[in-house]
C-alpha cells in the first residue's frame, strides 16, 4: 500500500496541510509572505480554503509594510510566528536586537523543505522515530523583510500521533553580529472561535509539586514560566488549552509540553478581538544569545498535542510520545525494580551494620533493589559539606561502598546509589582546590541554598571533573541504579567563562545534557532516575537521557494524590518515582494506614522509603502481599493506558484506572479523603474496556464492560479517613466466545 504524504503544499492556494488520521495543522502564505495560521486541531479532510480570514480595517492596527491594504493587519491575523516592531503589537515569538541597536524584524516567508523522517538536532534532548516512514517534517524558512537574517521552523508530524513537533532555528546571515533577545520554539495564534477559554497550569512548591490549576483565560497576557534555572517545582513547563465544558473525556484539549530543563516561559494573550496567540520556549528572562556571522541558534522543542477525546485523551498522547518517542535505552520498557531508598529511614546518619540489616529486611520482604541515598561520599555527615566530592567516605561504611554493594547482589537485590553532580559545597575538597569552578560573579558573594552553590556546568573543565570522579566510583563499585539530584535554584549566575552573560543559564543546561548523554551512554546498563529536592526538575528533558523521575519529597499519601494526578497529566506513570514511607508522615506529620500508603504508591513506580529494620509482624506480612501485588501489576501500571476517572481537586474522592496493554486487565484504584457520618455514595464509572465480561480479583464478582463504563461500580463504603482501595479486573473468556474460538 502506498503511504500518503503527512505533507502537502499546494501551489495554488499557497496552503501547508500536514495531516495523520487524528491531525490538521494548516497554514498559508498570504500576500506579501507573511505567513498565517489556519488551524491546529481535529484532521480536515478535502480542505478548499474558502473559508478566508475576514479582512477588516481596523483603527489603530496598521498595514504590512509594502502592502497597502488597510484591512490587512499583522495585528489580527493569526500568524504562525512573529517578529518585532511592524504593527503586530501582541507578545512577539521573537526579539532580535542588531549592532545599531535596532530590534525591528519582519518576517516573511522565503521557502519551505519537505524533509522524511526528522532531522536530529545536537545537544539537546528531542523527539526521535525509529524508522524514517514513520514521520515527516516541514521546515519553512522566514526570513527579515530587508536584512539576512532566517528563522527556520520546524514541523514534525508522525503518521499516527497527535502531535506536531515545533521548533525554530534562527541563522544570521548578515555580515554583523546580532542578539536573540528572545527566541521561542512556537507560536500558536487562535482566532476567536470560542474553543479555547481556559488554560491548566501544574504550579507548585517543593513537596507539592505539578498541582492542577486551571483558569479562565482573560484579557491581557498570562504567563507560567520558570527564572530558577531549572523547570521548577513552581511552574512545571506543561500547559493545556481547554474549553470551561472540557472534561476528562469530552472536549477539545490541546497540550503543550517543553522538551527542555531549564527557564521557560509560556505566554497567552487574549487580543483586542478576543483571539489568542500562545508562545513558548526559553525564558526571554535574562537571555540574550549572540549570533555572530553565520551562525545559528536552534531552539529545544515543544509538543503541541491536539485530542477531541478530553484531557485523558490528550494524556494519551503525551504518555505514549514520552514512553515510546522521548525515554531511551534498555530500561524505556522494562520493568522497574520494587526499590528500598535509606534516606527516610537513616538521613545521614548510617552505618554497614544498619545498611545490611535494610538490605536482609528488604530481601525478606521481596524487593528488587537497595538505594544507598545522600551520605555516603567526602566527609558527608550533614548537607553542609563535600557535594563535590564524588568518592567514599572513608570509614563511614565499615565493609566499603563496594562491600554494600556486593552485599546487596549477594542478597538477591540491585544496587543503586545517590549522586547530586552539579553541586559544591564550600566545606569540600572540590572548593578547596578549584574555588573557580563555583558559579557566580567573581569577588560577589554568591546566595547559599540548602547550603550549597551550582558548579559552572558551562564550563567543560568542571563538567569532565565531575565525569572523572563519577566514573572512578561507576567503574569500581557494581552500580545498577542513579539517581542523580539537584537540590536547589540557580543563583548568582555568571560565568567569568562566557563571553555574552545572557547565554549562561542556557549554556549550564546544555552542560547538563552534555554531561547526562556521556554518562547515559556510556553506563547503558544503569537506570538514572532524575531528582531534584523530588520533583523539580520532572520535565520530558531530563526524561530523554533518565527513564524515571522521583515525583516529589513528599511521600503523605493524601498528598500524594494530587501531585501523581496533576502529573499525570502531562507524564506518563513510567517516569513517577513513588514510595511507601513511614506514617506519622515524615513531611506532613498525617498518620495514615499501610494499605493507603501502599495502596496509592503502586499507582506509581513503587518502592519503600522507611526504616524496614522497625516494622512488627503484621507490617511485614501487609508490605510482602504489597509486593506481590506489584509484581503482578506492574507492566498494567508502569506501561498500561492510564485515565483518571475522578478529579481530587474538584472533591472528597479520587479515582484513575490502568488498563494492561493487551487489554485484558484493569487496575482501578480508588480514594476518600475525609470521612462523614453521612457519606454519600459515589458511583465510579471506567472507561475504554471491550465488550464482554469481567471477574473482580477479590471479590471474584463479575461484571460486564459495558456495566463498568455505563453504570460503573461503587466506590467502597469506607469507614474512617485516608481509605483507599484497588480493584484488579480480568477479562473472562465466556463459554460463547470460546466456542467462536474454536470454529474460528
Ligand atoms: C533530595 C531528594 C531526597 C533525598 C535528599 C538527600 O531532597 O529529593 O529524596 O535524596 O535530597 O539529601
Amino acid at each position: 500500500m502506498k503511504r500518503q504524504s503527512l505533507i502537502a503544499f499546494d501551489s495554488e492556494t499557497n496552503v501547508f496541510h500536514l495531516s495523520n488520521p487524528l491531525i490538521s495543522y494548516v497554514m498559508k502564505i498570504e500576500e506579501s509572505g507573511v505567513l498565517s495560521h489556519i488551524h491546529f486541531g481535529k484532521k480536515v479532510s478535502n480542505y478548499t480554503d474558502n473559508k478566508k480570514y475576514p479582512r477588516r480595517d481596523r483603527g489603530f492596527s496598521g498595514n504590512v509594510p509594502l502592502h497597502e491594504e488597510r484591512a490587512f493587519s499583522k495585528d489580527t491575523l493569526p500568524q504562525e510566528f512573529s517578529g518585532h516592531g511592524s504593527m503586530d503589537y501582541r507578545i512577539p515569538a521573537t526579539i532580535i536586537t542588531r549592532e545599531n541597536g535596532s530590534s525591528l524584524l519582519d518576517l516573511r516567508y522565503e521557502t519551505y523543505q519537505i524533509i522524511q523522517g526528522k532531522p536530529k538536532l545536537s545537544g539537546l534532548p528531542q523527539t526521535y522515530i525509529l524508522e524514517e516512514q514513520e514521520a515527516q517534517t516541514l521546515c519553512i524558512t522566514l526570513k527579515d523583510r530587508d536584512l539576512p537574517i532566517y528563522v527556520d521552523l520546524f514541523y514534525t508530524i508522525y503518521e499516527k500521533r497527535g502531535v506536531i513537533i515545533r521548533s525554530a532555528k534562527y541563522r544570521n546571515q548578515t555580515e554583523q553580529t546580532i542578539w536573540l533577545d528572545k527566541a521561542a520554539s512556537f507560536q500558536l495564534d487562535l482566532t476567536n472561535s470560542g474553543r479555547f477559554t481556559e488554560v491548566i497550569a501544574l504550579p507548585g512548591a517543593h513537596a507539592r509539586e505539578r498541582l492542577i490549576s486551571r483558569q479562565r483565560i482573560t484579557e491581557g497576557v498570562k504567563s507560567f514560566e520558570s527564572r530558577r534555572g531549572s523547570s521548577s517545582h513552581q511552574m512545571n513547563n506543561f500547559i493545556a488549552l481547554t474549553h470551561t465544558h472540557t472534561t476528562e473525556n469530552l472536549g477539545e484539549a490541546i497540550g503543550l509540553q517543553f522538551i527542555y530543563s531549564g527557564n521557560h516561559a509560556f505566554e497567552i494573550e487574549k487580543d483586542q478581538i478576543d483571539q489568542l496567540r500562545i508562545v513558548g520556549g526559553i525564558n526571554a528572562y535574562q537571555f540574550q544569545w549572540q549570533l555572530s556571522t553565520n551562525e545559528a541558534f536552534q531552539t529545544p522543542e515543544m509538543i503541541l498535542s491536539y485530542s477531541d477525546e478530553g484531557l485523558n485523551g490528550m494524556s494519551h498522547i503525551h504518555h505514549e510520545l514520552l514512553r515510546e518517542r522521548v525515554t531511551r535505552g534498555k530500561h524505556q520498557y522494562e520493568p522497574r525494580p520494587i526499590l528500598v531508598n535509606n534516606w527516610e529511614a537513616t538521613y545521614f546518619d548510617f552505618t554497614s551494620k544498619k545498611i545490611e540489616a535494610l538490605i536482609d529486611e528488604a530481601a525478606a520482604l521481596g524487593m528488587e533493589m537497595f538505594v544507598l541515598d545522600d551520605g555516603w561520599f567526602g566527609k558527608r555527615d550533614a548537607d553542609t559539606s563535600s557535594l563535590g566530592d564524588w568518592f567514599e567516605y572513608e570509614g563511614k561504611l565499615a565493609n566499603g561502598l563496594k562491600g554494600i554493594a556486593e552485599y546487596a547482589h549477594e542478597k538477591g537485590l540491585k544496587f543503586g546509589l545517590w549522586v547530586e553532580p552539579e553541586m559544591i559545597s564550600i566545606d569540600s575538597e572540590l572548593y578547596r582546590q578549584t574555588p573557580d569552578y563555583l558559579m557566580q560573579e567573581p569577588a560577589r558573594t554568591p546566595a547559599a541554598s540548602r547550603s550549597q552553590f551550582v558548579l559552572d556546568f558551562t564550563r567543560k573543565e568542571v563538567r569532565d571533573s565531575i565525569s572523572q570522579q563519577l566514573r572512578k566510583i561507576l567503574d569500581e563499585v557494581p552500580i545498577d541504579y542513579i539517581k542523580w539530584d539537584m537540590n536547589r535554584s540557580l543563583s548568582d549566575v555568571y560565568s567569568a567563562y562566557v563571553e555574552n552573560q545572557g547565554e549562561v543559564y542556557h549554556r549550564y543546561v546544555l552542560g547538563l545534557y552534555d554531561l547526562l548523554e556521556e554518562l547515559t551512554t556510556a553506563y547503558p546498563d544503569i537506570l538514572w532516575e532524575g531528582c531534584s529536592g523530588g520533583g523539580g526538575r520532572f520535565d520530558a528533558g531530563i526524561l530523554y537521557y533518565m527513564p524515571q523521575s522521583w515525583t516529589s519529597d513528599n511521600t503523605d499519601a493524601m498528598e500524594r494524590i494530587d501531585i501523581q494526578y496533576g502529573t499525570s497529566l502531562g507524564y506518563p506513570i513510567s517516569s513517577m518515582g513513588a514510595h511507601v514511607s513511614a506514617s506519622p508522615n515524615h513531611q506532613s506529620g498525617r498518620v495514615t494506614d499501610l494499605k493507603t500508603r501502599g495502596d496509592v504508591a503502586m499507582s506509581g513506580v513503587f518502592g519503600y522509603e522507611l526504616d524496614l529494620t522497625a516494622l512488627g509482624e503484621q507490617e511485614k506480612r501487609i508490605i510482602k502481599e504489597q509486593i506481590s501485588t506489584y509484581k503482578e501489576i506492574r507492566q498494567i501500571i508502569q506501561q498500561g493506558k492510564f485515565d483518571r476517572l475522578e478529579n481530587p481537586f474538584e472533591q472528597n474522592i479520587a479515582a484513575w484506572q490502568f488498563v494492561s496493554p493487551n487489554k485484558k486487565e484493569i487496575v482501578v484504584f480508588m480514594a476518600r479523603r475525609l470521612t462523614s457520618g453521612q457519606p454519600p455514595f459515589h458511583e465510579i464509572r471506567l472507561v475504554g474496556l471491550e465488550e464482554g465480561m469481567y471477574r473482580e480479583r477479590k471479590s471474584s464478582l463479575i461484571y460486564s464492560g459495558s456495566e463498568l463504563m455505563t453504570m460503573g461500580i461503587y466506590l467502597p463504603d469506607f469507614h474512617g479517613d485516608f481509605q483507599t482501595e484497588i480493584f484488579h479486573f480480568e477479562k473472562i473468556v465466556t463459554g460463547e466466545e470460546e466456542e467462536n474460538a474454536s470454529i474460528n
